[in-house]
């Protein structure tokens, strides 16, 4: 029997599931024997940190359903041309503050190679879409300018919020000062600013959720790139390793982690819950765990919480015709058409002699990308290099182009906070609905989008849930509207 608990939109939720699923009938029950007291849907860092936070509880008796082959969600590493990148999360980002991300310390005991990224030269990285860099001059009046107008923006947030203001979008505080990003150079910086790092441009996101960014006042400003053979995901797989039995390859053997199972509908009454998967096996428990992410379960539309799309293009040539050494990791370019291959990296430190190249597209960009062949990725990525190396470049040998946008169990790379999304209906997304709970880096208090943030939230939602089952402390309040 489906519970429809109040007005709470979490109960909208619920039922909205059940009706995309529509399911009917219920075929012959696979349940087994004996329940657990919880089952996990999802195991990326979030329902991995949860899971492990109510088997440290004593809730040892969950079941984890992952849809596909593997944990680690967004976490995840791939071959190309001989390497292991990353195709999904790549940094530690806020590092070296007055608090420690959570996740550095787990990066360090693994001992993961990391690369911190030097953004601090870009004035002098920043090249013309007719060809060559821009001069000094330009290009330092361009940044200066830059520094200026986030300073406003900074302050116009932290103003309207101590005022009890209503949000408003980052591009509406630009406009405040009458500088709206529009040359090239400008607007390059501008997706540089925030479209490389919310994934989607200041025209939808909101100015008081993001400025400051938490993550970077609470942490620290800096970043660590991730480029180790083990992969980024290497951090989930300790994590399990903690309380899901593995043997000596390394392998998850314990059979409370299911993989290949997809969990197409939930139902819950006062007395427990029924999980559904694709392949027709019911299993009952006490409580759910939800951490799928938003674009899947349609959460976006329910809260308009964007799910964004973030795409890593890597590159391989067959020799170097970009500077490296110091101050030369990272270039601009600078496109009439704002997010035009805007962002490189060179790979230099991290795949030594590999000659690697990562551009960064978002958004539409990324969207218009998934969808065309990788061979016109290529052909586009060449001529942009063209501008701004000259023609006498080699062809590249080798693209990846992750699709996470087409993929059914992700439909986006991660959350970003929209203007018009209070903080009254964000941390509605986390309440639970009678049996069922929520977690993922969408539910994540301060660090949304971020794997720190899916950490934190897995480990919140367990302990929401833990103070329900053991003591019987069921009940969650939300926030008042206001504050
Ligand atoms: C391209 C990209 C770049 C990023 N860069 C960074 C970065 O540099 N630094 C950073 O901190 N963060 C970054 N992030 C964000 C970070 O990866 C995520 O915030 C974090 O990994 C999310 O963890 P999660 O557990 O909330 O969700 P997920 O990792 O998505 O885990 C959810 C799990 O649920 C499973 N699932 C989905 N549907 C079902 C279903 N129906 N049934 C069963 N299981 C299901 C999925 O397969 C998945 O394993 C990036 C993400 C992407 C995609
Ligand atoms: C590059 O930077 C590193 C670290 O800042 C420094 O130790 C090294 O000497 C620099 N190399 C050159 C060639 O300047
Ligand atoms: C900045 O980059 C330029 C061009 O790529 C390089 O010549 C210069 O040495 C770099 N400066 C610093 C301080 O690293």
């Amino acid at each position: 029997m489906m519970i429809m608990g109040g007005t709470n939109i979490g109960a909208t939720l619920v039922m909205v599931l059940v009706a995309l699923f529509s399911l009917l009938s219920f075929e012959p029950m696979v349940v087994e024997a004996r329940p657990p007291t919880v089952i996990i849907v999802g195991a990326g860092m979030s329902g991995i940190s949860a899971a492990k936070t109510l088997s440290d509880a004593g809730i040892k008796d969950i079941l984890i359903l992952e849809a596909t082959d593997r944990i680690g969600g967004r976490m995840h590493k791939t071959q190309f041309a001989g390497l292991s990148v990353e195709i999904g999360a790549n940094w530690v980002e806020g590092v070296n503050g007055a608090e420690v991300n959570p996740i550095w310390p787990m990066v360090n005991k693994l001992k993961l190679k990391t690369f911190l990224s030097d953004y601090d030269n870009l004035t002098s990285n920043t090249y013309k879409q007719a060809g060559g860099l821009y001069d000094g001059a330009t290009s330092k009046a361009a940044f200066e300018a830059s520094d200026e107008l986030t300073e406003f923006t900074t302050k116009t947030s932290i103003s309207l919020t101590a005022q009890k203001k209503e949000d408003i979008s980052i591009l509406a505080a630009q406009r405040l000062k009458h500088q709206v990003p529009s040359t090239p150079i400008e607007m390059a910086i501008d997706y540089y600013n925030y479209d490389y790092e919310f994934a989607e441009p200041p025209r939808v996101t909101s100015l008081q959720n993001t400025e400051p960014l938490a993550t970077f006042a609470n942490f620290g400003e800096d970043l660590y790139f991730v480029a180790d053979p083990k992969g980024y995901e290497s951090v989930v797989y300790d994590i399990a390793g903690q309380f899901l039995t593995v043997d000596k390859t390394g392998k998850i053997t314990d059979p409370r982690l299911k993989l290949n199972k997809v969990v197409i509908e939930i139902q819950h009454s006062a007395s427990g819950v029924i999980v559904k998967t694709e392949d027709g096996s019911l299993y009952r428990s006490a409580y759910v765990m939800v951490s799928a992410s938003v674009g899947q379960w349609k959460i976006l539309a329910l809260y308009q919480f964007d799910m964004s799309v973030y795409t890593k293009i890597f590159l391989k040539f067959p020799y170097k015709f970009w500077p490296s050494g110091n101050g030369t990791e990272f270039f601009l370019y600078a496109h009439e058409k704002r997010g035009y291959y805007p962002i490189w990296q060179q790979l230099e430190r991290e795949y030594p002699g590999a000659n690697v190249l990562l551009v960064t597209v978002t958004d539409d960009e990324s969207r218009r990308v998934e969808q065309q062949p990788d061979s016109e990725t290529k052909a586009e990525c060449m001529k942009v290099l063209q501008d701004m190396f000259g023609k006498n470049i080699p062809e590249a040998t080798d693209i990846l182009v992750p699709r996470w946008w087409s993929n059914k169990f992700f439909k986006g790379t991660f959350s970003n906070w929209p203007i018009g999304v209070t903080r009254y209906e964000y941390d509605q997304i986390r309440a639970p609905v009678g049996r069922v709970y929520f977690t993922g880096e969408h539910t994540s208090e301060h660090y949304n989008g971020y794997v720190h943030g899916a950490y934190l939230a897995g480990i919140d939602s367990a302990n929401i849930l833990i103070n329900c089952a053991k003591r019987r402390m069921c009940k969650y309040h939300i926030m008042p509207k206001g504050t």
